[in-house]
């Protein structure tokens, strides 16, 4: 028999405009309803919506760690949306290795008019079972309380919301009701099926996991990144090459040398401390933009080189660095972790105390 506590499924959704995103937030109450299932939402791709930005982004390889997967997305022509679609063709792995058979999976849809609804949400019941899932329904569930008056999203394949009949705010009261219902239905799946791992009870609704959220520990930890840099020479804020991103910057403030000149002599090793603080900010704003906005794409710090302005008997780089390296931990915790390499240079461009030549790894 399944355990009390621990079972835990993941919301996965592709939104453009939003509409999807509500639904996933119905189905999410739904799902932790009886305290006994947490819900985790997530998207699969970043994205610079205001009401979409700050939601983590998935990875491929946690689907498998999941009791269930609620699968959410626009109708496309009749079909799942492109970027659905193209997250779950990196799916190829799991797949080979059987990962998800036997785990429950549940869909639901924002459409227009809601033209091809049924043909988009059989795609996915396709594809899913092409996994092996367990596919749960909506069957008729909850038809007999939904306003008959209006359009209304049900289906016995998962609930659409009808988002361009505006007769009513869409998703509309009955098309919530219906995703909080789908919710709890998939709920007594995935906990009947699994939740046999942890037996720490729920604590609170925490519909949007935030425990390795990198946007929920900058607002806790109240560190705010600068605004681009601009380049000043014929090269870029930053490379990627392959799944690395290169980045070099000194310690540019508001479009002046924060703390220049020489340590010991023109400024003290606190102020360069400072400096290197400021030029990690810079990088770190550059990471988020190298990963369109989201920085839990960053899989990890690989490597972490700083240069001092210094005379040629300055022996305490390392203490200097430490400013540049605490932030990184400090931010991406466990993945802030790099290698290092300091050292002193007679000048640096624009009589910067610091420069840092930085290497991550992204998704
Ligand atoms: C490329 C494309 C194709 C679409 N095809 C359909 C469709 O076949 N049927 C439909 O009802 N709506 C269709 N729509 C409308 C979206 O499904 C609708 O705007 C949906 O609410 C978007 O969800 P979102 O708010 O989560 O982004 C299409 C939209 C786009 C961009």
């Amino acid at each position: 028999m399944a355990q009390e506590y621990g079972t835990k499924v993941l919301i996965l959704f592709h939104s453009d405009n939003g509409g999807t995103y509500e639904l996933a937030k119905e189905v999410a109450k739904g799902i932790e309803n009886d305290k006994k299932v947490r819900a985790v939402i997530k998207q699969v791709k970043a994205s610079t919506n205001p009401k979409l930005k700050d939601v983590p982004i998935a990875s491929v390889e946690e689907l498998a760690t999941y009791d269930g997967i609620a699968f959410g997305s626009p109708v496309y022509f009749g079909n799942i949306s492109t970027a659905m679609i193209e997250f779950i063709a990196k799916t190829i792995d799991l797949w080979s290795k059987h990962a998800l058979e036997g785990k429950p999976a549940t869909v639901f849809m924002s459409a227009g008019s809601g033209a091809g609804k049924e043909l988009a949400l059989q795609a996915f019941w396709n594809t899913l079972a092409v996994h092996g899932m367990v596919l749960v329904s909506n069957g008729i569930s909850g038809y007999e309380n939904i306003d008959k008056n209006i359009p209304q999203g049900n289906s016995v394949l998962g609930t659409t919301s009808l988002a361009s009949l505006k007769s009513v705010e869409r998703p509309s009261k009955s098309e919530r009701y219906l995703a909080e219902l789908q919710g709890k239905n998939f709920a007594k799946v995935a906990f009947a099926l699994g939740g046999t791992k942890s037996s720490e009870p729920i604590k609170s609704s925490n519909i949007v996991e935030n425990t390795t959220d990198i946007n929920q520990v900058l607002k806790q930890k109240n560190i705010i990144l600068p605004a681009l840099p601009k380049a000043v020479g014929n090269y870029e804020l930053f490379v990627r090459s392959g799944n690395l991103v290169f980045i070099n910057q000194v310690a540019l403030k508001d479009g002046k040398i924060f703390n220049p000149g020489k340590v010991g002599i023109d400024v003290t090793e606190e102020q360069v401390k400072e400096a290197t603080k400021v030029t990690m900010l810079n990088i770190i704003a550059i990471l988020k933009e190298a990963t369109g906005g989201d920085l839990n794409r960053v899989k990890r710090c690989v490597q972490l080189i700083g240069t001092f302005n210094t005379n040629d008997t300055y022996t305490n780089h390392a203490a200097l660095m430490n400013a540049a390296s605490d932030l990184t931990v400090e931010i991406f915790g466990e993945k802030g972790k790099h290698t290092r390499n300091t050292s002193g240079a007679y000048s640096l461009p624009v009589g910067s105390s610091v420069g840092i030549q930085a290497i991550f790894e992204i998704e």
